[in-house]
This record gives structure tokens, sequence and C-alpha cells, in this order.
């Protein structure tokens, strides 16, 4: 091919691309959640995608592709065609922890577009009703008098499970993991007494502790949640340092062209400057990133960051996939 017919078929090529994108979408979105119904990705999950739906102008049906810590339902995302029609929620656990744990078949930063930054939550130490631990302390002392508690996970490398194992190195207790396809199956046997503790995401544990379903020894952040003022800090409890905030995001496979990233960014934005959205994650207690971090660009910078900070810890920690 000559030079000018070279010229000819790139131009055509990216006039098509850009007709498409200026189309896009002409059809219904598929959302891959990497955990079960029910669980914190599953809710912020059909939280976004009901009102991105809206705003792209067809509906975005989720899919709970759950297995191995959610990285079988990353895969699926990584392994889609780049055209926008196949997108997936993930968080710190999926797309920084699962990287350090298992041999993905698939390159967590370069097989895959971030879109947009989602809320954050941390995590809390929870038990059943029947724990008669008080505190913390006494949690620990309960745990250490019990070398057969079980706690229960969202799978080997799941957020769930790194907390767990990092909370071991500060306690200095054992447990046995049981592992689940998500956290909301797992909560389901602690409130029925049939494991004994679990770290759960704050949006999901909060409605069973307000309920009284539940107890909380404490949260994985700094400060205290102004949603339960009297759950201490990990600090305040006796665990200084033992921080952990589950961020989301979204994803898109790789090469899937940058106008259809933008705009399924501009969705993701507009869905979390809605005040229904807003208040909906008030009541979950999660936190919203700041506007200038929800862009594509900023999800990026803070999983390469994520990455180089958490998978020296999960290493040091001998997190293996069975
Ligand atoms: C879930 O949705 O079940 C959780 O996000 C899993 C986890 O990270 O522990």
């Amino acid at each position: 091919m000559n030079r000018l017919a070279t010229l000819a078929l790139v131009l055509t090529l990216s006039l098509a691309g850009s007709a498409a994108a200026q189309d896009f979408p002409t059809r219904p979105i598929t959302m891959i959640v990497p955990f079960a119904a029910g669980g914190p990705t599953d809710v912020l999950g059909r939280l976004m995608a009901q009102h991105m739906g809206n705003t792209l102008g067809q509906n975005i049906v989720v899919e709970d592709v759950t297995g191995a810590a959610g990285s079988l339902g990353v895969a699926r995302v990584a392994r889609a065609p780049g055209d926008g029609y196949t997108i997936g929620i993930g968080h710190w656990s999926t797309h920084v922890a699962n990287g350090a744990v298992y041999n993905l078949p698939y390159d967590l930063l370069t097989d895959l577009e971030p879109i947009a930054l989602l809320p954050s939550n941390p995590f809390l130490i929870v038990t059943g009703n029947a724990m008669p631990a008080k505190n913390l302390q006494e949690l620990v002392a309960w745990l250490k008098a019990n070398p057969s508690a079980t706690i229960g996970t969202a799978g080997v490398g799941s957020g769930s499970h790194i907390a767990g194992v990092y909370f071991q190195t500060f306690a200095g207790t054992h447990l046995s993991y049981v592992p689940y396809r998500g956290t909301d199956p797992a909560l389901i046997d602690l409130m029925a007494g049939r494991i004994d503790m679990m770290f759960d995401q704050v949006s999901e544990a909060i409605q069973k502790l307000q309920a009284g379903q539940i107890k909380a020894y404490a949260v994985t952040a700094k400060n205290r949640l102004p949603s339960l003022p009297d759950i201490p800090t990990v600090d305040e409890a006796g665990m200084p340092g033992l921080y952990i905030n589950v961020w989301y995001g979204l994803w898109a496979p790789k090469h899937t062209p940058q106008d259809i990233i933008a705009k399924l960014n501009r969705a993701a934005v507009a869905a979390m400057a809605d005040p229904t959205v807003q208040m909906r994650f008030d009541d979950l207690s999660l936190d919203m990133p700041p506007p200038d971090q929800q862009s594509p660009a900023a999800l990026g910078a803070l999983q390469k960051a994520e990455i180089e900070k958490w998978w020296p810890i999960i290493k040091a920690a001998g997190i293996k996939a069975e």
C-alpha cells in the first residue's frame, strides 16, 4: 500500500471510530460485579449502573461473576472487546491486592482502562451478637483462648481476607479462614453464629449494626465515622495503624477508545453529583472522592500508588492463593 492509501485508511478508521464513539451506546452495556449479589460491591455497582444508564440512554445490566476473590470477574472484563459495552466495578482488593496474591492471566495496569474513581469506605471488625468480648482487647483475648476461631472472607486475597491476615500480624492470634463468594453470604453466616468474626466494609455492615444484629469493635480508619460515632478507631481500640480504606473504581478493557471512556466517565461523575445518589452514599457511609479525583487519570495514578504500597505488605504477610 502506498503512503497516500495508508493515510486514507488511517483517516477512514479513525473517523469510523469517532462516529462510533459519538453514537455510543446504541445497545445495553454490561457491568461485571466480581462479588456476590447483595454485597457492598454489588450494591454500589447497581446504584451506579442505574444512574449511568439513565444518563447514557441505555440500560446497564449488572452481572455478578464471582470467584477467586473477584479475579474471575475482572478477567471477564480484561478479555472483553474494548468497545465500551463491557465495563467492570472493582476495588482496592480486586485491582491492587489480587496482583500480589494470584498469578493473574491479565495485567491489572495494562489490560484495563480506568474510567472513574468511585467512593470509598473502611472496614469494621465485626462479630455476631453471641460474642462475649466487650472491646477489641477482649476480642483478641477471646481469639487467643479459642484457636479454632473462624473468620469469614470473600475468598483468598479478597479485601476481607487481607484485612484478617493484617489483623493477625497486629494481634498475634490464629484464625481459620472461611471463604465465600462475597461478604454478603459471609455476613449471613456471622449473624447465624456459623463463623466468629469478619472484616466487613462499613457500607455493608452499617445497617445490620444499627439494627442491633451484629457487634462492631473498631473501624480501620484514622478518625471515627460521623455515622457511627460510638465505634472506636483502631488507634483508640489498641491496634494503632491498622488502617485500610477500600476505594472503588470502574474499568473498561484495554483499547477502549478514549472518547468512549470520557463518555462513561461523564456518566459516572453525573451519578456521583446527583443529590439522591449522594443521600444513598451517606446512608451507606460511603465517602465521595473529591471532583478532581474522579477522572480516569486519577484512578490510574491511585491504583499504581496503591500497588507500590500494598504488594510488599501482602507479600511479606505471606498471603498466597492455595
Ligand atoms: C464484596 O462485595 O463481597 C466485598 O467487596 C468483598 C471483599 O472485598 O471482601
